[in-house]
């Protein structure tokens, strides 16, 4: 019952990540409003359709509500983009979706809420860390980490927190049907061992929304398995230098 007595507000929410969190904020009895550019299901709220990078279309969807103590910015997409032949709609399409459309929800949703509200912002491990083809959406997420701290400080006289979670590489359709491998391929990768499921980004998600944190504002929280926490390194060095040091 941690978020009892709160309205939420979850984009992204017809399919993976954001599903997750909708019903897992629902579950800590608050009243969970969803919004994508597809059908979501319900969550007890309102079902609302909506593109998060039309700030007119973000406009006309806050205007539908009256009050909102969480938002929890989820849209996203991945786009591929090529170094060597770079496609200015993809970049464009990116940028607006995941930047723009966190901002704007955000400007809209500060609006709605009373003192203690809190918008919680969906980042990504690649925001922080280098991948091939990834310029567009790491630049985008590294945007969101950014903003979070900008946010945070321009909303704090409000009462108003701005937090961000950066979930590592998770167990969604998308991923699967980009590779059927993503499991097994990425697994090793990680130090836990395995991709993260939906459902284990509802925690940090729950706690940035919810008054235990009431303290916490502008900050950053890496759900990756411990992912960002590796540097690469040769084992065979550590083997060589503790044989030594025996
Ligand atoms: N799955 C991962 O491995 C992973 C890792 C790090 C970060 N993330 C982030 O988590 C969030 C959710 O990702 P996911 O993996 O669940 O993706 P997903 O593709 O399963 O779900 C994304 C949802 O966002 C909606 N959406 C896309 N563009 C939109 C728009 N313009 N307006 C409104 N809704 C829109 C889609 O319709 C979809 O329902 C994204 O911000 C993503 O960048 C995901």
């Amino acid at each position: 019952m941690r978020l009892e007595g709160k309205a939420a507000l979850v984009t992204g929410a017809a399919r993976g990540i954001g599903k997750a969190l909708a019903q897992g904020l629902a579950a800590e009895a608050a009243l969970v409003h969803v919004a994508d550019l597809d059908e979501a299901e319900p969550s007890g709220g309102l079902a609302l359709r909506c593109d998060v990078s039309q700030p007119k279309h973000v406009r006309e969807m806050f205007a539908q509500l009256d009050r909102l103590d969480v938002l929890v910015n989820c849209a996203g997409i991945t786009g591929w983009v090529d170094v060597d032949d770079p496609d200015e709609d993809t970049w464009d399409k990116v940028v607006d979706t995941n930047l723009k459309g966190t901002f704007f929800c955000s400007v809209e949703a500060a609006k709605l809420m009373p003192r203690g509200g809190s918008i919680v912002n969906v980042s990504s491990v690649v925001g922080a860390r280098g991948m091939k083809n990834l310029s567009a959406y790491g630049a985008s997420k590294g945007g969101i980490d950014s903003l979070t701290r900008h946010l945070a400080v321009e909303l704090a006289p409000r009462g108003i927190r701005v937090n961000a979670f950066a979930p590592g590489a998770t167990n969604v359709e998308r991923n699967l049907a980009d590779d059927p491998r993503y499991l097994e391929i990425w697994g090793p990768l990680i130090p836990l061992g395995r991709v993260g499921e939906p459902e284990e980004m509802v925690g940090p998600c729950v706690f940035l929304a919810s008054d235990e944190a009431s303290y916490v504002t502008g900050q950053l929280f890496y759900v990756d398995g411990g992912w960002t926490a590796v540097g690469s390194y040769p084992e065979s060095y550590v083997d060589a230098a503790q044989r030594r040091q025996a």
